[in-house]
């Protein structure tokens, strides 16, 4: 089915474009638990069951089993061939068609990629390794001096780049790697046909994608030089505009209720070192759509905790209308004096930084305003209950509203009733939490060990298990055998169901992949026994099943033997049995 794209491009295409918010285009969605709920464009109906995941990256409807990936999505919604819906989602993500370059290029550009990510590898290796000889001790101690400990520096991967002309373009080029290769990745700059270090006298942190990689660096430097972060220029395999500092750190971490973005690379070793998670930062601009957009996928809210300088306020306005925009729930986080998140935490500790109550946008906002307007006037209080009403235009929840304006009434001395003419909605409804469908567990009609077997399947795809935990079992459904195996080879969900032969295939590979297991996430191996079990059990009872079905065309020695046999299955089976009595008291 996809034909003339590299499964690499498609996967990179399904990742940028993210299916929650090209469905959202479509479908009002609400969140609910790791999900989004709405109404399922593919048939009518008036409670929602239509539901995407945005870490599996596929929808499912628990109505009428429609499910895909984002690509398919498109080709129902638009009624679109399959390149073409490829063609309409790139466009969107502005992500070059392979097919418009030559395939060579496209093989050439891939591999181009790779080396540089070695090649930056490789310098954050030696980068950190400099941090503890001598000619790193003075990025040491400055590191030290900023109030990290050696276990940030290693969590992070900091390292030294030292005051030299060309020392990391020499220690790479020992390891293999040319000055063309290094002017490329952006460690290198050509001047009078020589390379020099891109980064010298510099405190430096890695920056690494969410898979591990590193895409480039930021490096700070020492006292007053500038400028004072130099961060990698964009490559081909970093965009400052598309990722964000701190997501390695987040691979593992399930159920945040928030992340914290901050300004700079600093915020986030100090925020981490000092206990906080999910801080992430830009990577040296203003907050962008892509970012946004990623920040969704680990966290149903956003808290951003910029500088309390002037610049940091102004920025938390853009990035508050941006989050709206791209309807990320936000809040703000405000600090005392001017002071940046790092300067707080140091300053008045983990405890003091988790008591501060976050400000929701509306508020922040309103705070904004209020030093423009002379209260004690008429004209100022007009003036202020405008402005403030044009904020609370975009507030949905009307208990939220009813509370602001009741501030802003006691604010400005007009009455409730006018300001909520003034604010002009006065039904605002928002939208109901749709209830969980009942049916969202394996049909009751599939055999136990046909559902057992779907589960595994689940867990293995929403990465809560490991693929060796499944080693050995031998699938009873051909079709499990198949998802199986190519969730082994690292196809992720969506890449599986653009490969569905026929539309009841599809279904039924995305009713595996939608299904919702309860449970923690450390229930997951517990979940996984219990299926394993039950496989085995049946397994048992099928060859129970054969030998008795022999039984009668049998006499003598193989007769005895066939007995036998199943007297020993028998108390196999009486012995699970046993076990799993005693392990689920
Ligand atoms: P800040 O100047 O607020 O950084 O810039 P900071 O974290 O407080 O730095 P310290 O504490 O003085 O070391 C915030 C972010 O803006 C980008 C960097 O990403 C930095 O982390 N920036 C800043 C640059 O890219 N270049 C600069 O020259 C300055
Ligand atoms: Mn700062």
């Amino acid at each position: 089915m996809s034909g003339r794209f590299s499964p690499a491009w498609l996967d990179e295409l399904r990742e940028r474009a993210d299916i929650v918010s090209v469905v959202s285009e479509y479908v009002t969605l609400k969140q609910s638990g790791r999900r989004y709920w709405g109404l399922c464009p593919f048939h009518h109906e008036k409670t929602a069951s239509f539901s995407v995941d945005g870490d599996r990256q596929v929808y499912y409807c628990f109505g009428c089993k429609a499910g895909g990936s984002v690509i398919q999505f498109v080709m129902e919604m638009e009624r679109l061939a399959f390149p073409e819906a490829v063609h309409r989602l790139a466009e969107k993500v502005r992500m070059p068609l392979p097919e418009r370059l030559e395939d060579a290029h496209y093989e050439r550009l891939q591999s181009e990629k790779a080396r540089i990510y070695e090649a930056n590898r490789a310098a954050a290796q030696w980068f950190h390794s400099q941090l503890w000889a001598p000619q790193g001790a003075p990025l040491l101690s400055y590191l030290h001096g900023r109030g990290l400990d050696d276990a940030a520096i290693r969590r992070f991967g900091l390292g030294a780049a030292p005051d030299a002309w060309d020392a990391l373009t020499q220690a790479l080029a020992a390891q293999g790697y040319t000055p063309a290769e290094l002017v490329r990745a952006g460690l290198a700059v050509d001047k009078n046909q020589r390379a020099y270090d891109m980064f010298r006298g510099r405190a430096m942190f890695p920056i690494i994608n969410a898979g591990g990689q590193v895409l480039g660096f930021g490096g700070r430097a020492m006292g007053d030089a500038q400028p004072k972060y130099l961060n990698t220029a964009d490559t081909p395999v970093f965009n400052k505009r598309l990722g964000l500092y701190g997501v390695h750190l987040l691979r593992k971490v399930r159920d945040l209720s928030r992340v914290i973005l901050v300004e700079g690379y600093m915020d986030v070793a100090s925020l981490v070192q000092r206990g906080v998670t999910g801080v992430l930062a830009t990577l040296g601009t203003a907050l962008t759509v892509e970012q946004a957009r990623l920040m969704k996928r680990y966290a149903p809210q956003v808290w951003l905790a910029y500088d309390g300088d002037a610049a940091g306020q102004k920025a938390i306005h853009r990035g508050l209308d941006l989050l709206e925009e791209e309807a990320v729930p936000a809040k703000v986080l405000v600090f005392p004096d001017g002071q940046d998140p790092d300067e707080f935490i140091r300053a008045c500790g983990l405890e003091a930084f988790e008591a501060l109550r976050p400000m929701d946008p509306a508020t922040y906002r309103m705070d904004a305003l209020r030093p423009g307007y002379d209260l004690s006037q008429e004209e100022g209080r007009v003036g202020y209950a405008k402005a403030c009403a044009e904020v609370l235009r975009k507030v949905r929840e009307p208990v939220e509203l009813e509370n602001h304006l009741r501030h802003l009434s006691i604010a400005t001395g007009f009455s409730h009733d006018v300001l909520l003419q003034q604010v002009g909605q006065q039904a605002v409804l928002a939208p109901k939490t749709p209830a969980r469908p009942r049916n969202s567990l394996a049909p009751a009609a599939l055999p136990d060990h046909v559902k057992a077997e779907r589960s595994l399947l689940a867990l293995l795809c929403a990465g809560r298990i490991a693929p060796q935990v499944l080693s050995g079992l031998a699938f009873t459904v051909p079709l499990h055998r198949v998802v199986a195996e190519r969730l082994f080879s690292g196809q992720s969900a969506s890449a599986i169901l653009e490969q569905a032969e026929d539309d009841a295939q599809r279904r039924d590979m995305a009713e595996i992949f939608g299904l919702d297991l309860q449970g923690e996430a450390d229930q997951a191996l517990e979940i996984a026994a219990d299926c394993l079990l039950r496989i085995h059990r049946h397994s048992i009872q099928q060859r129970i099943a054969e030998h008795s079905q022999a039984l009668p065309g049998l006499d003598g020695e193989a007769r005895q033997q066939a007995m036998a046999q199943i007297h020993e299955l028998m108390q196999e089976l009486n012995r699970l049995k046993q076990g799993r009595k005693e392990g689920s008291v």
